[in-house]
């Protein structure tokens, strides 16, 4: 039997995850009590609109639009409404009142994560985000609780589904670019303005918040590197292919040592990349994310799922409400978020990586051997080159297809070398430039 006091819960928006936590906690309300160890009273939804119309139905007496008055004696607030502001004052006032706080909010966990932790933690309150990372995959709790005692080396991660549906069309279907992206609006993976997902800023948001939580370390937004996935062609993704990779949107974040420099440190970046097709990334297909993490003694992992929806977002938000709730029934303060590594977040240049370059360079003697003194003289070694038969160029000039794999470099140096071929006269064009990961 239960016997603490009912808790009471107020869900900030009433969009479909909102809408979905509602309704799944109103439904589910006696599990989910006896699971908690309390009773689950959803006292409010505040929505912008009361009258708006919802996929999942929200009983009327719930809604308002009194955002601020539902969180004053709420024991536990559910911020699903998105965005910096008013997110990020509504969550600062749920904790300072001292109430458990948990939100699906990517943006203003990575632009304010701090400000926010240090706030829950003054007041010994917990602030709680499986769901801002991969949606319904369980992968905060794993990073925060079960390899805490193991170390974290490397994450790869698939953590926007709409560019991960663009490239798969574009690779399984030979989609273009247009015709993926188009299809993925209609389904509603995609905004009808895309840029947060091709340009890669909601990635980049999401791997912000996994190196810091992997690496017990802050890393803050402006020092992940992003590139998006629009200038990613139709031929590269399907000369990739036939090479044996996929391309992929990558979030990586690893721990690191600067060549130059010695210094230890973690760095977080955002781009499309080659994956080998037999690397377990290049079987995620559609919409899905998944998360491979490198520890040092777990080895690899992968966590799978759907990364985005409404029922499937509430699934992890429900998790969390469970957990807010057990912590108040046994009492105590919340667990401070660990950032006390504090290691030195290093830029892009300090990244080790690999290049695929392909380049139409001149037939002719002594080609080769140019080509390749620009890689030594930047300390780049070449893994494998294949070159076509002659294909372009004219009679008295004719050229080739040259695909070059170098071995693992700095980006710096393997930057400074794509520099030089573009510069070379036995270069005729740098065709395509892509990292390979995960060999
Ligand atoms: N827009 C994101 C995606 C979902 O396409 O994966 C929310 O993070």
């Amino acid at each position: 039997m239960i016997e603490y006091r009912n808790l009471r819960v107020a869900i900030l928006g009433g969009g479909s995850v909102g809408a979905q936590v509602a309704s799944l906690l109103i439904e589910h309300g006696d599990e989910l009590a006896a699971r908690a160890g309390a009773g689950l009273e959803v006292v409010g939804v505040a929505v912008r609109d009361v009258n708006a119309k919802r996929d999942t139905d929200i009983p009327a007496h719930l809604l308002t639009t009194d955002a601020e008055s539902l969180i004053l004696g709420a024991d536990i607030v559910v911020e699903l409404i998105g965005g910096i502001e008013p997110a990020r004052t509504w969550i600062l006032q749920a904790l300072q009142s001292g109430a458990d706080v948990i939100t699906a909010n990517k943006a203003v966990l990575a632009n304010h994560g701090p400000e926010l932790f240090d706030a829950a933690e003054q007041v010994g309150a917990q602030l709680y985000y499986e769901a801002a990372v991969g949606g319904a995959i369980p992968i905060i709790r794993p990073l925060r609780d079960s390899l805490a005692g193991d170390r974290v080396m490397r994450i790869l991660g698939i953590v926007n589904g709409t560019t991960n549906y663009i490239l798969d069309r574009m690779d399984v279907h030979g989609d273009s670019f247009g015709e993926a992206l188009m299809d993925a609006t209609r389904l509603g993976y995609a905004e009808a303005d895309p840029t947060a997902d091709v340009e890669g800023f909601d990635a980049a948001q999401k791997a912000a918040i996994l190196a810091s939580l992997a690496f017990h370390t802050t890393v803050p937004l402006d020092a992940v590197y992003r590139e998006g996935m629009t200038s990613v062609t139709h031929e590269q993704v399907v000369a990739a292919r036939k090479a044996g990779y996929t391309v992929k949107l990558l979030a990586i974040c690893e721990r690191l040592v600067d060549a130059e420099t010695g210094v230890e440190g973690v760095s977080a970046r955002v781009h499309p990349a080659l994956v080998p097709l037999d690397h377990p990334l290049a079987a995620v297909h559609g919409a899905n994310n998944a998360v491979f993490v490198e520890a040092e003694a777990a080895g690899s992992l992968m966590f799978y799922g759907a990364g985005a929806g409404g029922v499937q977002t509430a699934s992890a938000v429900l998790g969390d409400i469970v957990s807010a709730a057990r912590r108040h029934v046994v009492g105590g303060p919340g667990v401070a978020e660990s950032t006390h590594a504090n290691l030195p977040v290093l830029p892009m240049s300090s990244v080790n990586t690999r290049y695929q370059i392909t380049l139409t360079v001149l037939d002719e003697p002594g080609v080769l051997a140019t080509i390749a003194t620009l890689f030594s003289d930047r300390g780049v070694s070449v893994e494998g080159l294949s070159q076509s038969v002659r294909d372009g160029g004219d009679a008295e000039r004719p050229t080739a297809t040259l695909v070059v794999i170098t071995h693992q470099a700095a980006e710096s140096s393997l930057a400074a070398t794509v520099a030089a071929l573009a510069a070379s006269p036995v270069v005729s064009s740098v065709v395509s430039v892509l990292r390979v990961e995960g060999l």
